[in-house]
């Protein structure tokens, strides 16, 4: 771990221990901020407000900077926070006075060299370099540390300290970030294809498929294996199978796969119109052009409908005519639907299972179950024909 990670965890300890509550801002996709309360909430820690992109915590304990939220885009220790100043210049200078005599209670930023990066909602009469200048020059005079303004353009030394101001509207909050880099930024990522997931929209889905142990887990759209690297992190006791038609997407899946898992993380070249496993889950994300996208999503939902366990699970991240198109078809009985925001596009992730009927119905899901043995046992004999080592599905 990082040094600066380590220090600030074992700041927050002592905060924690002298009864002091330090608190943290979690920064979120639009769309999960209530998914990524609930991650936090399950680590013990205490959402305190909650508003569009951007929670405030107080940590229960230092693992919030140890093994930090998967759902957070980024995350910032909070050192001052006074009231946002609105619109005049006058009122920001005013507010920069309660920022100095807040960040003047702090310890020295440390050694490198800082940068600041500001955004604020609203029609102010100043700019975004405005206030990370004031709060630059704040704390370059604070704690002697050279700071690095943004205003030229000039790109910041890639060893720095981030330091980030937010004016909600409410409060001007003003915080640095404990990690070399934004937390979205995987360091399993090591390849890419067009139209690779944001990894906290995958760890948001991978939480909302219920992944238990020992389930089958199938991405049919796999590309660079985004939903299933973050799945596995989630649940590393199921067995993951990613399937994609380009030879590019499987190879950059898996040189992003974890290492050591050659029995439970599989990758193979594939058409989504032809599946023939058996799966408990499925998470994926199909292209959403409309262009060059799959066209009518209703050939896929019946593949998924025939290899999904009765008791299975879909967790898709799809375009408004794909959703509307899964939302109106009854054999699925949707369980959720997040509209969110991610690289300037509005996908809905929608979470739905099979539905289940009485009577007749019954009688189909014997059938089905059947027919589900039969696939297994035929993938099973196909992999044993091909000599393929362990048995994959
Ligand atoms: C949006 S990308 C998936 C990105 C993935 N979630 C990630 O993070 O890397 C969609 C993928 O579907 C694949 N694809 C399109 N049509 C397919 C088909 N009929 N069968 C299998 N894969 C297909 C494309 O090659 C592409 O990699």
């Amino acid at each position: 771990m990082p040094s600066a990670r380590i220090g600030v965890a074992e700041s927050i300890t002592r905060a924690l221990e002298t009864g002091s509550q330090p608190q943290v801002l979690v920064r979120t996709v639009t769309g999960l901020e209530r998914l990524a309360a609930a991650e936090l909430v399950a680590a013990r820690h205490r959402v305190i407000d909650l508003s569009k992109r951007q929670l405030i915590v107080v940590p229960s304990n230092a693992t919030i900077i140890t093994d930090p939220p998967r759902l957070a885009d980024d995350l910032f220790v909070i050192k001052a926070a006074v009231t946002d100043p609105g619109r005049t210049r006058q009122a920001l200078a005013v507010a920069m006075m309660a920022v100095r005599r807040r960040l003047r209670a702090c310890p020295a930023a440390g050694e490198s060299v800082f940068a600041v990066s500001a955004s604020f909602q609203g029609t102010r009469n100043y700019n975004r370099f405005d206030v990370e200048d004031l709060v630059g020059e704040a704390l370059r005079e604070l704690t002697g540390t050279p700071y690095h303004s943004r205003r030229t353009g000039t790109p910041p030394p890639t060893e720095r300290v981030d330091w980030r101001v937010i004016l909600d509207g409410t409060t001007m909050w003003i915080g640095v970030r404990p990690f070399d880099v934004p937390l979205h930024r995987r360091d399993w990522r090591r390849q890419t294809v067009a139209g690779s997931l944001h990894p906290p929209v995958a760890a948001a889905m991978a939480r909302l498929a219920q992944i238990r142990t020992g389930h089958r887990v199938l991405d049919p759209f796999c590309g660079a294996g985004t939903l299933l690297r973050e799945a596995y992190n989630l649940m590393p006791e199921a067995t993951y199978l990613g399937i994609d038609q380009a030879p590019d997407a499987i190879a950059a899946a898996r040189a992003n796969a974890p290492a050591h898992t050659s029995t439970s993380v599989h990758f193979r070249q594939g058409d989504a119109r032809q599946l023939s496993v058996c799966v408990d889950r499925i998470v994926t994300n199909p292209p959403w052009d409309v262009r060059l996208g799959i066209g009518d999503i209703a050939p896929y939902l019946s593949q998924w409908r025939r290899i999904l366990r009765p008791d299975g699970r879909v967790v898709a991240i799809l375009n408004q005519e794909q959703a509307a198109a899964m939302i109106r078809d009854a054999t699925w009985r949707v369980l959720d639907v997040y509209d969110i925001a991610v690289a300037g596009q509005h996908p809905r992730i929608v979470v739905a299972e099979l539905r289940q009927c009485s009577g007749p119905a019954q009688v189909s899901s014997i059938v089905r179950r059947a027919v589900l043995q039969q696939a297994e046992h035929l993938v099973r004999l196909r992999h044993r024909s091909e000599g393929g080592g362990p048995e994959r599905w």
